[in-house]
């Protein structure tokens, strides 16, 4: 995989006109682009095909966490928008992941469409093992983010959102074909802002991520295409 094709951008912006400029200026220097719940609330359904006109890869992070059938139709409501990447919560349980993906292929196969990959957020990168304590789990961060990486395999989702510290472990728990999606990513130097568990590009790369989620380093920075050829130079990419 080349390094461009490894960087997804977070667009987490309130605007359509201002993500879809980001996306303009950006297609070219990045492998996709992801569209969250800040851009989708704000802008409805629409946006997200608008992004895929832009770029053929784009990862719909709305964390899915409910029971198993109205996750399934949830599903099947987003197949259609054009996404090659969508998401669930692992913590939702194995009924539900199975749920999910059972859906995901069905609604795909049914109005004749690739079928995106179902990707299973682990334990966020927001959290830190204090915090994952307080929720009444008796293990740390990366126990359970390695737990449900397992889990989320066994119920034949396509990879997982975790963070580039567990990215190692769970390469080697799954193999060689499960995605691991990894935000937290943040070049050397840079503000963590809210994340606890960050990682620069190349240490995220080197423990086995296989895309890299990054935002605020680049959608604030003052020349985003820049900032985010720097990033691709950080993995060991071309400029
Ligand atoms: O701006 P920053 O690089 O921190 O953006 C990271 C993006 O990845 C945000 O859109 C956030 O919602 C998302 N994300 C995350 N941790 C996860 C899953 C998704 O930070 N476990």
């Amino acid at each position: 995989m080349h390094p461009k094709d490894r960087l997804l951008v977070a667009l987490d912006v309130d605007g359509r006109d201002e993500a879809l400029a980001l996306a303009d200026c950006l297609r070219d220097v990045v492998g996709g682009f992801k569209v969250g719940m800040r851009l989708f609330y704000r802008q409805g359904p629409g946006i997200v095909s608008e992004i895929a006109e832009r770029s053929p890869f784009v990862f719909l992070d709305l964390k899915l966490h409910d029971i198993p059938q109205t996750v399934g139709q949830a599903v099947r409501a987003l197949v259609g928008l054009g996404a090659a990447m969508l998401n669930v919560h692992a913590g939702g349980g194995a009924a539900m992941l199975r749920a999910a993906a059972e859906a995901a292929a069905e609604e795909a196969g049914r109005i004749g469409r690739p079928r995106p990959l179902l990707v299973a957020v682990t334990v966020l990168t927001s959290l830190d093992d204090s915090s994952v304590r307080e929720l009444g789990f008796e293990t740390g961060a990366r126990n359970l983010a390695l737990r449900w990486a397992e889990l989320a395999m066994h119920c034949g989702l396509d990879g997982v959102v975790a963070s580039a510290w567990e990215a190692s472990a769970i390469r080697v728990l799954t193999g060689p074909q499960f995605r691991i999606v990894s935000p937290g990513v943040r070049p050397a130097g840079e503000a963590a802002g809210d994340q606890r568990r960050v990682a620069t590009p190349a240490a995220a790369v080197s423990a086995g991520a296989d895309y890299l989620v990054i935002g605020r380093p680049i959608t604030g920075a003052p020349d985003p295409v820049n900032a985010a050829r720097r990033i691709v130079a950080e993995m060991g990419g071309l400029n």
